[in-house]
């Protein structure tokens, strides 16, 4: 039987991500109550790491061990992966130690070829493209302070990069209706929003997409691997950062998410990051949650 894997959004069924947002939810009373719930001992997650990460590691490395389990950090720079070994020839070897891999990348591509030569669950802890497991979190985050976020409008202010394409995805998904605002020749990219059809609109002026918005999302303007283009993206996005006032338009309902890190000052201001409208910090604790019901519904099929 091929292995479960976890690199899109697309990789579940709506039904599926309900139950893993639920079981989120479950988990996180269980951790609270301090009750000690341990399915996964002996089983192991590899984590390998082409990126920086704080949230995404800490997360997965504690979830693994709060469920018994354990997890290995790997990065490229002492592994035999950064000294060019085949990705085919990686998944073969490290699927047949461990029970599931998480890997953050660069191309979308090398997860899908990874995933095709592993025997074990394949997780994506974010590529150039999506970053599925922040969505989980986020989407965790909104049942949980919200209830459903089916109907609702949301709106994405800013970059058109791998988290406004997850957020295309969950359009779909979540059956809501999604808004994005982004500067000309930064927009999402054209496969995602072909598959969104009519759930997903694309503006220019920040206030038109937040008008009304039950939720509204920003991330970073120069995401790894764009650091040469920072300067440049600083003038071409100074007029969507996500302040107070800017919310103010929003519906009084609103919550306001960033999968962080955050730089004040630019796509959002320092003030709104102590709104209290704003719930990043329950979207960063609920990365635990979320993820430990992920690895446990895979590492049960
Ligand atoms: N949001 C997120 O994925 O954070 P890290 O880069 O710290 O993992
Ligand atoms: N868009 C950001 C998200 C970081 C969690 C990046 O890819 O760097």
């Amino acid at each position: 039987m091929t292995a479960r894997h976890f690199l899109s959004l697309m990789d579940c069924s709506p039904s599926e991500l309900i139950s893993l947002i639920k079981r989120g939810i479950e988990l996180k009373s269980l951790h609270r109550q301090g009750v000690v719930y341990e399915p996964l001992k002996n089983r192991v997650l590899a984590m390998i790491f082409e990126k920086a990460s704080t949230r995404t590691r800490v997360s997965f490395e504690a979830g693994m061990i709060q469920l018994g389990g354990q997890a290995i950090f790997l990065s490229p720079r002492d592994t035999q992966l950064g000294r060019g070994e085949p990705i085919e020839d990686s998944a073969r070897v490290l699927s047949s130690m461990c029970d599931a891999v998480m890997i953050r990348t660069f191309e979308h591509a090398d997860l899908e070829t990874f995933a095709r030569y592993s025997k074990v669950p394949v997780i994506n802890g974010l590529s150039d493209d999506l970053h599925p497991c922040q969505l989980l979190a986020d989407m965790q985050t909104f049942h949980e302070l919200r209830g459903s976020i089916q109907g609702k409008t949301v709106a994405w202010v800013g970059d058109g990069n791998n988290m406004c394409n997850t957020f295309v995805q969950a359009a779909v998904q979540f059956d809501f209706q999604l808004r994005i605002a982004c500067p000309e020749g930064y927009e999402t990219d054209a496969a995602f929003l072909e598959q969104a059809g009519d759930r997903v609109t694309l503006l220019r002026d920040p206030r038109e997409a937040v008008a009304g918005a039950h939720l509204v999302n920003t991330d970073v303007w120069a995401s790894m691997g764009q650091e040469d283009e920072a300067e440049a993206r600083l003038k071409r996005f100074a007029p969507y950062q996500v302040t107070p006032a800017l919310l103010d338009l929003a519906d009084e309902s609103v919550l306001f998410m960033h999968c962080l890190p955050a730089h004040r000052g630019e796509e959002v201001s320092a003030e709104l990051m102590d709104d209290p409208r704003t719930v990043v910090w329950d979207q960063a604790e609920n990365r635990l949650h979320a993820q430990k019901a992920l690895v446990e519904f895979l590492l049960a099929e």
